[in-house]
């Protein structure tokens, strides 16, 4: 079996990389470094990686035509919020048409695939007050960040029904665990949080820390990306979350008391754009056969000791 992994020197996308090579896949990644390490690959010895911009069309084009692989999974993005807001145009560029490029190239060439599946956000459904969201809740895109990637799950999904390909998106929540980068003005706030304790920093709080959110640990992520991409899915959205809504305060507690570290705290204003709850529901994963195997305090335990 033949995998390509865009994004697959990044946080999520390198860890989905090492658990495919362990089953046996040959994988493919391609990745501009934008974000990712070539260190964050374990096993880079076999793995086959191309330092390449996923907008690049003539090199996208010539690698699936070359490998014909079995199974695309799209992680290559402009991955946050804020930055997209910086950067709308280019974000259009990365999260939106280079994806939509690819199934017009996938679908013109004939090319069969297994899966295609493409990583959506969370972010989708907004600040609307409907909790736990459900993959079929209303969504409420609010960024340029979140309007690509409503807009290429639609994308995805309807060529996929319109033309036969196997296609299926999913949700992340808030991802943490070891690899994902720190000192990004823009990095998870686990991350964040992990430098802080470790470093004796202080840490800013946007707001009074109230907020709630579904963090997740990668190990569990990539269990869920496995079940989806092996399970019968089709033209269908997943959430991948841990189903369990925690706020901030909780997390930056149970963070001190895991560590035995005490957390320096300056409190500021709440972020422009913030979403105030989030939470999941995870029954259609779990009907998959989706267990989570990493509650918070085992997977932060984990990222602190490991991460
Ligand atoms: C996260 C994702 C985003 C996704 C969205 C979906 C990350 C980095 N971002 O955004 O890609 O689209 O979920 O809902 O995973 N915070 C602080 N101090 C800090 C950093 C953050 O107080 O230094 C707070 C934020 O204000 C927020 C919470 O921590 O309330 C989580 O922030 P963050 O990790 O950036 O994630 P989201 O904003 O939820």
């Amino acid at each position: 079996m033949k995998a390509l992994v865009t994004g697959g020197a990044g946080f999520i996308g390198s860890h989905l990389v090492d658990y495919l090579v362990k089953q046996g896949f040959e994988v493919i990644v391609v990745d501009d470094l934008s974000m990712g390490k070539i260190d964050n690959i374990e096993n880079i010895d076999i793995v086959k990686l191309y330092v390449e911009d996923v907008r690049n069309q003539d090199f996208m084009r010539g690698l699936l035509l070359r490998e014909r692989f079995d199974y695309i999974y799209y992680l290559a993005a402009v991955a946050s919020v804020a930055d997209s807001i910086e950067r709308p145009e280019e974000t259009h560029e990365i999260n939106h048409n280079a994806v939509l490029k690819m199934l017009e190239f996938i679908r013109c060439s004939n090319l069969s695939i297994k899966k295609f599946l493409f990583t959506s956000s969370a972010a989708v459904y907004g600040n609307l007050s409907e909790l736990p969201k459900r993959e079929d809740s209303r969504v409420d895109p609010l960024s340029p960040y979140a309007i690509d990637k409503y807009a290429t799950e639609r994308y995805v999904l309807t060529y996929g029904e319109l033309y036969g390909l196997p296609t299926v998106c999913v949700r992340f929540f808030n991802v943490y665990g070891p690899r994902q980068n720190p000192s990004s003005p823009y990095s998870g706030v686990l991350s964040i949080l992990t430098n802080c304790l470790k470093r004796d920093e202080q840490f800013t709080l946007y707001g009074d820390g109230k907020q709630t959110r579904d963090f997740v640990y990668v190990e569990d992520v990539i269990q869920a990306l496995w079940l989806i991409s092996e399970k019968e899915t089709s033209h269908e959205v997943f959430n991948v979350a841990n189903g369990l809504e925690l706020s901030l305060q909780t997390i930056m507690t149970t963070y001190e008391r895991i560590t035995g570290c005490k957390l320096k705290v300056s409190c500021t204003g709440g972020r422009v754009g913030e979403v105030t709850r989030s939470v999941a529901n995870i029954s259609k994963l779990a009907d998959l056969g989706y267990k989570t195997h990493w509650p918070l305090e085992r997977g932060l335990t984990q990222y602190w000791e490991g991460g």
